[in-house]
């Protein structure tokens, strides 16, 4: 179903190449895994795909066919320029389309052509662009998968113009300094569908599928499994209001403090001391399982600014200060100190009632 066009070949293939991490397409059942945890927040709400063409994207196709079962106002959807992929016509343009669905007005229940008006904007379609923005200025609700590689820029746009998000993004995003942040503030959180392992996505026909995890379906159609991705949100759902059920108790063996932080190791998240109240370190996957009422959020041991420290072992005298967050933090084994992934140094709430 996916073809590039033979037009400008070459040069398809070469901006394709440069793009091709940004060439990932969301499967329909992800999308509605996720989905089911949000659905009164969609009532009578204007929703936004900025990363999508409407004529292949699921994100487009499921809010189309849920239209009315979410009682949408309207849909909205852009494409970027130069998608290899297209489905009714060939790309030999710049420009962009977009799309603008008010539901079904022929009573079938389904999105008909007639009733899917594509236009063209005036660019390329960029989510920077200032049409595109007028057109987020309109919106109340933006879910989308965007391109990992401007996920920064991306989330900072959401922020500025005050929106609510659903969007998909790396889990190592968790420690970009700005995203980060926007957690421990609690103005962003991650949704419960996907909480580890890797998730399947379409990627153009001419991806090369050298990787170890990709598939071709009877149709032809390429995928591939991509590890770490999670849905990031600001829309509440009840789930993040779960406490996390915990058996451990705290011993200062099992749970060694850091040499360069004032706060216990604790390496794995179903692990943490239900009885301890003091900071601790956890992988930044406790996030999957964070409810704000439980715990707070005090900072990350590690921020992309430093992500080459991953490995790093210190040896004495190289040990980071105490309180650098920019610095991975240690735990001395022997006489080396040895820097562990970036942590989220967390504190349990007073008032918790988390059953033991
Ligand atoms: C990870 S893909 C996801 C596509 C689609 N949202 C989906 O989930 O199936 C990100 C998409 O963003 C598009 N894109 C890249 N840069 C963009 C930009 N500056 N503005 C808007 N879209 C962009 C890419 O062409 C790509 O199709």
């Amino acid at each position: 179903m996916f073809f590039v066009s033979k037009r400008n070949r070459n040069q398809d293939l070469r901006t394709a190449r440069c793009s091709k991490k940004d060439e990932f397409y969301t499967q329909l059942s992800d999308i509605e895994k996720e989905l089911k945890h949000y659905r009164p927040h969609f009532k009578g709400k204007v929703v936004y795909c900025n990363c999508d063409d409407p004529r292949v994207s699921n994100f487009f196709h499921f809010f189309s066919f849920q239209f009315e079962k979410l009682g949408l106002k309207k849909l909205i959807a852009t494409c970027y320029k130069n998608q290899d992929m297209d489905l009714f016509s060939r790309n030999d343009t710049e420009r962009a389309i977009y799309l603008e669905y008010e539901g079904d007005r022929s009573g079938n229940r389904v999105p008909d052509p007639e009733e899917i008006g594509i236009k063209h904007l005036k660019g390329d379609g960029d989510f920077r662009s200032a049409e595109t923005i007028e057109l987020l200025k309109k919106a109340d609700i933006v879910v989308t998968n965007p391109p990992f590689s401007l996920f920064r820029e991306y989330v900072a746009q959401l922020v500025e113009y005050e929106k609510q998000f659903l969007i998909i993004g790396s889990v190592n995003a968790i420690s970009y300094k700005k995203i980060f942040k926007l957690i421990k503030e609690n103005r962003v959180w991650l949704g419960p569908s996907i909480h580890g392992g890797d998730r399947e996505f379409g990627v153009p026909d001419d991806y090369p599928l050298k990787a170890a995890r990709f598939r071709i379906d009877d149709q032809g159609r390429k995928y591939i499994r991509v590890k770490g991705v999670r849905w990031f949100t600001n829309l509440d759902f009840k789930e993040c209001h779960e406490d996390l059920v915990l058996y451990k108790t705290y011993t200062p063996e099992a749970y060694p403090k850091y040499d360069n932080y004032d706060a216990i190791e604790v390496s794995k998240t179903k692990e943490i001391p239900e009885d301890y109240y003091g900071v601790m370190g956890v992988p930044i996957t406790f996030l999957d399982k964070y409810n704000p009422e439980q715990y707070e959020i005090l900072g990350i041991t590690d921020s992309d600014n430093n992500s080459g420290l991953k490995t790093k072992k210190y040896t004495k005298g190289d040990v980071p200060n105490p309180g650098n967050l920019n610095h991975r933090a240690a735990i001395k084994i022997g006489n080396e100190y040895k820097a562990t992934y970036a942590r989220l140094l967390i504190r349990r709430r007073q008032a918790s009632t988390t059953a033991s």
